[in-house]
């Protein structure tokens, strides 16, 4: 579903991204993990053409999207949340989604469909109760679980999503995860982007852990938390040792 080859990006001095290759295969839930700054939301923006890479090449089910701007992108059921959420102010929960219903539509919906479809990704995400309200109302939680159901409003069979269990409670990110678990059985290939260690083990089928803009490891949970480089530059001894207790 998803291939990328040698992607690098560069700001200016600073390689945010470099020579990252790594494919995704349908119905596959991949994480991606690294310290503030290791270049994940960087790879996310050059996957979905929100920036452009330096070099290298990003594939969607075959074909090479490299530099295609945005919304070609995500026309072609692609798409992605963003860690700093973007609703639109001045439209309640309900209708920032209905908006993005009927811009991933191929069909001529109706306004009618888009708010159905609306409310069943607000039931979904957990949010059905704040339909009326605006985003601004939202605590941060049900802010990303909004940017989650505006994601989905397009029908993608590729997701992208930039730390949506950002700021969720320990039981909260359960949820989430049987959530994600959901959304690739319904049959969407899922790139997940996450701080948290606990979510990102029990959510990925494999994951990839960012370092400086390289990648230091890829593999399943176990064989990622069990690498010696990723214990020594991310997790820290303390964190191995916790979980060998
Ligand atoms: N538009 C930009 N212009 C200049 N530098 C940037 C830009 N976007 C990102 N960077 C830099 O690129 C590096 C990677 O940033 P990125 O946002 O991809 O990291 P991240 O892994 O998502 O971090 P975080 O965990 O804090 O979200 C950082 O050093 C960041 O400062
Ligand atoms: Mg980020």
């Amino acid at each position: 579903m998803l291939e990328v080859r040698h992607l690098a990006k560069r700001f200016g001095g600073l390689w945010a991204l470099r020579d990252v290759s790594f494919s995704v295969s349908e119905g596959e839930i991949l994480g991606v993990i690294g310290p503030n700054g290791a270049g994940k939301s960087t790879l996310v923006n050059l996957i979905t053409g929100h920036a452009r890479p330096t070099t290298g090449q990003v594939l969607i089910a075959g074909q090479d999207v490299t530099g295609r701007r945005p919304w070609v992108i995500a026309h072609d059921r692609v798409a992605r949340t963003f860690q700093i959420v973007k609703p639109f102010r001045g439209l309640t929960v309900r209708e920032n989604v209905a908006i993005g219903a009927m811009h991933g539509n191929e069909r001529d919906g109706s306004v009618r469909d888009a708010l159905a479809t609306a409310d069943e990704l607000l039931e979904l995400v957990g949010i059905a109760k704040h339909a009326h309200a605006a985003p601004t109302q939202l605590s941060v939680a049900d802010a990303r679980r909004l940017e989650l159901a505006k994601a989905l409003a397009s029908r993608p069979r590729l997701l992208l999503i930039d730390e949506v269990m950002a700021g969720l409670r320990h039981h909260e990110i359960e949820s989430a995860v049987e959530l994600i678990h959901r959304l690739r059985d319904s049959g969407i290939t899922i790139v997940a982007v996450e701080h948290v260690m606990k979510a990102i083990v029990s959510v990925s089928d494999r994951i990839l852990v960012l370092h400086h803009g390289s990648i230091l490891a890829l593999g399943s949970p176990r064989e990622v938390l069990s690498d010696p480089r990723v214990v020594e530059a991310y997790l820290g001894h303390r964190y191995v040792n916790r979980r060998s207790e």
